[in-house]
């Protein structure tokens, strides 16, 4: 079949053959072959083995080729290396629109495959349908700007997913204390400076840190927070840092960001900075000292620029002294201290947190929750180790179990205040039935809380008690909080 010129409707003939066509179907084809020939800008076919069987003058132009001769018989990859006509003859699948790159050029392309009598694929042959993607313009702007507008949406999305929930009002208190940690969050909003949160479990770390972000100059920008004590130790190189691309086996070909880098711009939330292993510490420093961070695996180095909130429930002072915290980092982290005061201290914030908390929680439910003066002097007997998370939890359970359309007293209290020690048999018998993942998630809500409680909220201890991981802990109050 090595008829060359210029032949497409005596090609055609040959391709699909005159046996079993039809005669109308021989005319559709007869009539359509040489339209797409003509108004196309090249044609070419080739044979099962992906060789040049035919090709008309106008593709040859297009190639800058002038002779036919030269090109029949090789294989289309080595004239068109970027051709996919191999791959239609092996899947016998035409690609009806593809753009392909022929020295600098676009070319707009369909392929289709074509069969002999009996159904095999013997060939396949393509049509240049625009040689420049011109006539597209409006097609392809179109699509230029459905891609953009998708990665602003898809960038837009990762920053309310990084940003912050909660500001400065969220953080409850009218006591002294609770108004001495709000003047120093503001003054640390205003400025640059690193700051580190100070405090006892469930006191609203977490709560400030955004907080701050969000009335700071950044707050635009992304707040990444990362819980070291809940990353194996081993991972928070990689977390903090990245890894560059095929840093390891099994490692992304692509390189993954570290929170310094998904933080640029913005601020880094170290949580629990005090369980950072020493090896890491001092890399921490290095990156803040320097602005600098090197991923994993990688030998460049990029700058970043992060604003930085610690937050600890350890005391980084006798660490310093035992040392297992660096004195350098230390004071690197520790420009603008705010100690948050646990809840027992500040005692007098009682009632306006129960008011808000309650209000909190019954938003979702049914019913409006309100707690008597005698309530909220109930909780006052309490020392509250778990702090405000506790005191949530606490209002929670009181909630779930009154009867008398949400309004808390001091019974109430005292039915959920957490002692030490099993509860008496007939309360647990007076509980209504429920579904089991439901008592499943209190019991262990409660033994959780136990644990704090018998450790004096120290995790590590509470963790050990439970008999479970401290990050295994940590996902289980993320999920309760
Ligand atoms: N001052 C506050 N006003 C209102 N709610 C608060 C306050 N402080 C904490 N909370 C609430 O208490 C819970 C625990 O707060 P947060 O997670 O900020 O504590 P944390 O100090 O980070 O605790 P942890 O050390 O266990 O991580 C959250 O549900 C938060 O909304
Ligand atoms: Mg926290």
């Amino acid at each position: 079949m090595n008829d060359i010129e210029p032949g497409g409707a005596r090609y055609m003939t040959q391709l699909f053959g005159e046996k079993n066509k039809s005669g109308l179907t021989r005319k559709l084809i007869e009539a359509l072959f040489p339209m797409f020939e003509e108004a196309s800008a090249g044609a070419i076919a080739v044979d099962r083995e992906a060789r040049i069987t035919w090709i008309n003058s106008s593709y040859l132009q297009l190639l800058g080729l002038k002779d036919p001769a030269g090109v029949i018989g090789r294989p289309v990859r080595q004239v068109i290396p970027e051709t996919r006509m191999p791959e239609v003859v092996e899947t016998g699948k035409p690609l009806l629109l593809d753009i392909m790159e022929y020295q600098q050029q676009q070319l707009v392309v369909t392929r289709l495959p074509y069969y002999d009598d009996s159904g095999n694929i013997v060939g396949a042959v393509a049509f240049v349908l625009y040689d420049d993607l011109q006539p597209l313009t409006p097609l392809v702007s179109k699509y230029r700007r459905l891609h953009q507008d998708l990665a602003a949406a898809r960038k837009a999305l990762a920053r309310k997913a990084r940003s912050t929930r909660y500001s400065l009002g969220d953080f409850v208190g009218a006591s002294p204390g609770a108004l001495e940690v709000k003047r120093r969050a503001r003054l640390a909003a205003g400025r640059e400076m690193a700051v580190l949160l100070l405090g006892e479990t469930g006191t609203g770390k977490e709560v400030l840190a955004q907080a701050i972000h969000s009335v700071s100059t950044r707050a635009e920008k992304p707040f990444v927070g990362v819980n070291v004590a809940a990353i194996p130790d081993n991972l928070l190189e990689a977390e903090f840092f990245g890894v560059a691309p095929g840093a390891y086996t099994g490692a992304d070909r692509k390189l993954r960001e570290g929170k310094f880098q998904l933080a640029n711009g913005g601020t880094l939330f170290l949580d629990e900075v005090g369980d950072m292993p020493l090896a890491l510490q001092a890399k921490l420093l290095r990156a803040l000292q320097e602005g600098e961070v090197e991923p994993l695996g990688s030998n460049t180095i990029t700058s970043v620029d992060v604003r930085v909130i610690a937050a600890t429930s350890r005391n980084l002072e006798a660490m310093i002294a035992d040392g297992s915290f660096r004195s350098d980092l230390y004071y690197r982290l520790n420009v603008l201290e705010i100690p948050i005061p646990p809840l027992r201290e500040r005692l007098a914030d009682l009632g306006l947190l129960c008011e808000t908390l309650l209000w909190d929680i019954s938003e979702g439910l049914d019913m409006r929750a309100e707690i008597t003066d005698a309530g909220v002097a109930a909780l006052a007997s309490y020392d509250w180790p778990g702090n405000i998370r506790e005191l949530r939890n606490v209002l929670e359970r009181a909630l779930t179990m009154s009867e008398e359309g949400g309004m808390l007293d001091a019974d109430a209290m005292f039915k959920v205040l957490p002692r030490v020690g099993a509860r008496p048999a007939s309360q647990i018998a007076s509980r209504p039935v429920r579904p089991l993942a439901v008592t499943l998630a209190e019991a262990e809500a409660q033994a959780v809380e136990e644990a704090l409680v018998a450790s004096r909220g120290n995790r590590t201890k509470a963790a050990r008690l439970l008999g479970i991981s401290r990050s295994v802990l940590y996902e289980k109050l993320a999920k309760m909080s």
